[in-house]
């Protein structure tokens, strides 16, 4: 069946901010590993010290299960001895949908890797990344106290006279208490909330006490107003999110030295390094592992909630991002409960993510649109 028009300027017609998000997608319990890809590659995008193992690996060394609390462990290989000049195994992992303007993203944790050498990230990118904008909503080298937030874009956004296509992009440092490294776990975690809509990009952070009892209660909607100020707050009057941001993939990943945490006057800094650039390679990565006892997530859970009456899901191919409206997926993770129905047709099983390539057989309805820098509509498609 053919789409009428509307959908699409109802997609991306510059929306008012909205005050309450649905539940679109929920990543938790014994299926969070549902809707992930594993990148099955030596790190070639940062210059870690690891080798991101496919999923077979990564399940069959444990490096990526759910615990019997029910929470997801993402992690460094702590058990295996790895001799001079080879790489550790670690995880990285990317959600096969991709989440478009007027979406919040919740992300509930009991414990952020951390220690020398240990540089993880919750963030999210476009397509054709380092295209499309990035978020970066946890990040974090060695024995940094604090998280940091940053955002990337291509050349014309700045925060603050900051130019956020350069270098770090526009970071900011995280003020709240216990936000990464020991701290964290020892306050039994935090939450991030992430807003990515029309009118700007925030991100809140509460250590476990501090989360909004209407937060950790949430079942099938969110709303930020009620929230206080962000931790980090990009505007979009001197960066139109809009243009810069296309829809954004998750990523989670735990890397090894590389680009940032190997940065000999980095690694210095944070973990008395003598300032030698092998220096986090060989105090670390090599040899028995013992070191990354502390080198793991556990996530209790993500998930994400959007302003639209629609559930809009994504896969890309060939830098062609398709846009699915369907029904929202039954969300029965473990005792999380079951959402039904805010979008158009409850009985449509698809959720759009099809295998990652493109393929969206399941779904309704769908239209696709090029992601070349602004979204422009592409093409319409049909079942
Ligand atoms: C990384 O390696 C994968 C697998 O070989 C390849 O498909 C990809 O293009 C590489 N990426 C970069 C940035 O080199
Ligand atoms: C995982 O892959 C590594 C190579 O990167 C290999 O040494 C190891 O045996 C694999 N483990 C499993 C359980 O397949
Ligand atoms: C691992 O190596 C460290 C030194 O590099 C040593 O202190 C520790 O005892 C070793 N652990 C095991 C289990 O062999």
């Amino acid at each position: 069946m053919r789409l009428a028009i509307p959908l699409a300027s109802a997609l991306f017609a510059a929306a008012p901010a909205h005050a309450a998000y649905n539940l679109v997608k929920e990543y938790s319990g014994t299926n969070f590993f549902d809707g992930w890809e594993f990148y099955g590659n030596y790190d070639n995008l940062t210059n870690g010290d690891v080798t991101y193992v496919d999923q077979a690996n990564a399940t069959a060394s444990k490096l990526a299960f759910v615990n019997e609390a029910g929470h997801a462990i993402i992690k460094v290989d702590d058990t295996s001895f790895v001799p001079y000049n080879e790489k550790r195994n670690s995880v990285r992992i990317e959600t096969k949908d991709y989440f478009p303007l007027g979406t919040v993203l919740v992300f509930d944790a009991t414990h952020l890797p951390f220690g020398c050498s240990v540089w993880p990230s919750f963030w999210t990118k476009g397509p054709n990344w380092p295209e499309g904008g990035e978020i970066d909503i946890i990040e974090a080298v060695n024995l940094m106290p604090a998280n940091q937030m940053a955002i990337h874009t291509s050349t014309g956004c700045t925060q603050s006279g900051t130019d956020c296509s350069q270098g770090a992009g526009c970071t900011v440092g995280e003020k709240a208490a216990n936000s990464y490294g020991s701290a964290f776990a020892s306050a039994g975690g935090g939450v991030w909330a992430t807003q990515f809509d029309t009118t700007g990009i925030n991100i809140w952070f509460w250590s476990r006490k501090d989360v909004p009892s209407s937060l950790s209660s949430a079942t099938d909607s969110v709303d930020p107003s009620s929230w206080g100020t962000p931790s980090a707050q990009y505007s979009t009057s001197t960066c139109d999110v809009s243009k810069f941001f296309t829809p954004q993939q998750l990523v989670i990943d735990i890397a090894l030295c590389g680009d940032w945490a190997g940065q000999a006057n980095v690694y210095q800094q944070t973990c008395n390094g003598d300032g030698s650039a092998t220096a986090c390679y060989i105090d670390n990565v090599i040899n028995n592992g013992t070191n990354y006892a502390d080198a793991f997530f556990e996530i209790s859970y993500l998930k994400a909630y959007s302003s639209s009456a629609d559930t809009f899901v994504a896969t890309v191919s060939a830098g062609t991002t398709v846009l699915a409206t369907a029904a929202p997926e039954s969300t029965s993770a473990a005792g999380t409960g079951t959402k039904t129905g805010s979008a158009a047709d409850s009985s449509s099983t698809g959720s759009g993510s099809g295998s990652g390539n493109g393929a969206v057989s399941n779904t309704r309805n769908y239209v696709a649109v090029a992601a070349a820098g602004l979204l422009s509509l592409f093409t319409w498609a049909m079942m």
